[in-house]
């Protein structure tokens, strides 16, 4: 098995402790030569390299070559894969994306709705030039990226990088769903194989087999309805808001049993109920900074004074597993099936051939092989192309420096629908974001 090189790009973020667990957990599955860390925010990143030594050096001995920079031919150069998970703009700016939205009467959220459009017309520069700069250095490496807004992310680089065939988007919200459903199921997430359409964080599982091909999704239906559903893995099991997020699954699938929902679409189909549960002055990023960052930076630091992983809280997440077992079948043509966001082009033959739509495929090492959906039925269809406008809309604002697309993008998206809420909204999101924005006109 040839090992890998593998770059992490924004390796300060407090999702890599967990991915370097995962890392470890999966390394005959996809073994490293060298690990490299790459990130502008040189403080932040040293704090995680430096516990990350630690764990490496105990869990990870046969590793040839660690190394952390902020210089990208140092990172770039010569890698297999780059993971990419940078958050422009930080956890600050999802703070002003969430309160401008619910002071405005709007969900707020990192993804959905006006959140998922500033945080998407933050993300697309750093995202194109990343690549770029990947791509002088690495002409053959894949990049899977998981930087949000991954349906707008993905949109853009779709039309700036339409011959770059090694790119791959992904999420792990349907792998994570899925852990709650194998828990369930008394089976591993890895025995599971899902039908599932949609949009990034707008979709649904059609069914759920197991690998012998038994359809286990009434059972599965029928235990969210007697018995509800909870998150399971590591990382959000005991997290209040992910909690409530997946008690909401029992909720959505009681008023459309036909598909067992995405979590988010929680966003759209009760906008009113998620702005009434949120605290505009306490939204989910002060959770996460008080929460998640805060233990993470502690963890560091106790790893680093220790200088062992001895009585550290350390886990392999589903996040960390996901990317890589979709990784190591990119690199050892596994032909494993994985959900993921590629180009529709027919796969789900009633929406238009370039959405970027997320939908199991076989993974090889000439990338993945979606399987094809056929027709969604009317009301799935309706919902995905009011959210795909948005989507598209928000994109051609970024591109087309167009204020009034960015005024439509938010008028069409379920969680605004009113045109002079979309406007007032917009007009502040435009000031908060003038150091990231185009300028629009
Ligand atoms: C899930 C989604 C990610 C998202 C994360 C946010 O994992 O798939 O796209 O970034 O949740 O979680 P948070 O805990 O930061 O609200
Ligand atoms: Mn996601």
């Amino acid at each position: 098995m040839k090992k890998q090189r593998l770059v992490i790009v924004g390796a300060g973020s407090t999702y890599t402790l967990g991915m370097i667990m995962s890392l470890v957990k999966e390394k005959e599955n996809f073994p490293l030569k060298s690990l490299i860390f790459y990130d502008i925010d040189a403080e932040r990143q040293e704090r995680v390299a430096k516990a990350t030594e630690v764990i490496l050096k105990e869990k990870y001995p046969e590793l040839e070559e660690f190394k952390y920079t902020t210089d990208k031919e140092e990172a770039f150069k010569d890698v297999d894969f780059a993971f990419i998970q940078i958050r422009t703009g930080g956890l600050k700016m999802r703070e002003k994306d969430e309160k401008i939205s619910l002071k405005n009467g709007v969900v707020g959220q990192e993804t959905c709705g006006p959140g998922g459009m500033a945080y998407g017309m933050r993300s697309i520069p750093d995202m194109i030039e990343l690549i770029k700069d990947i791509r002088k250095h690495s002409p053959n490496a894949w990049i899977l990226n998981y930087t949000n807004p991954a349906a707008i992310v993905a949109e853009a680089l779709r039309r700036v990088f339409p011959n770059d065939k090694k790119i791959l988007n992904i999420c792990d919200m349907p792998a994570a769903i899925m852990v709650s459903y194998a828990k369930i199921l008394g089976k591993e997430i890895w025995d599971l194989v899902p039908e599932y359409f949609g949009l990034n964080h707008f979709g649904w599982f059609t069914k759920i087999y197991d690998k012998e091909g038994n359809d286990l999704t009434d059972e599965l239906k029928d235990h969210i309805l007697n018995k509800g559903f909870l998150p399971e893995d590591a990382e959000i099991a005991n997290d209040q808001s992910w909690i409530k997020t997946f008690k909401q699954v029992e909720v959505m699938l009681r008023d459309f049993p036909e598909y067992l929902p995405n979590t988010y679409m929680q966003y759209y189909l009760y906008p009113q109920k998620m702005v009434e549960k949120e605290d505009p002055n306490y939204t989910r990023a002060n959770q996460v900074m008080d929460g998640r960052e805060k233990r993470v930076k502690e963890l560091c630091k106790t790893l680093i004074e220790n200088q062992t992983t001895e009585g550290a809280h350390l886990e392999p997440d589903i996040h960390g597993r996901y990317m890589i077992r979709v990784a190591a079948s990119l690199a050892y043509n596994n032909g494993d099936i994985f959900i993921v966001i590629v180009e529709n082009n027919g796969i789900i033959s009633n929406l238009p051939d370039d959405a970027m739509v997320e939908v199991p495929a076989m993974i090889t090492n000439h990338g993945p092989k979606p399987f094809a959906v056929g027709k969604i039925p009317t009301f799935y269809k309706g919902l995905i192309e009011g959210q795909l406008a948005y989507e598209k809309l928000v994109v051609d604002a970024f591109f087309e420096n167009d204020y009034d697309k960015a005024l439509k993008a938010l008028t069409l998206n379920r969680t605004v629908v009113n045109a002079p809420v979309a406007r007032k909204i917009l007009d502040e999101l435009i000031e908060a974001n003038k150091e990231y924005w185009p300028e629009l006109n």
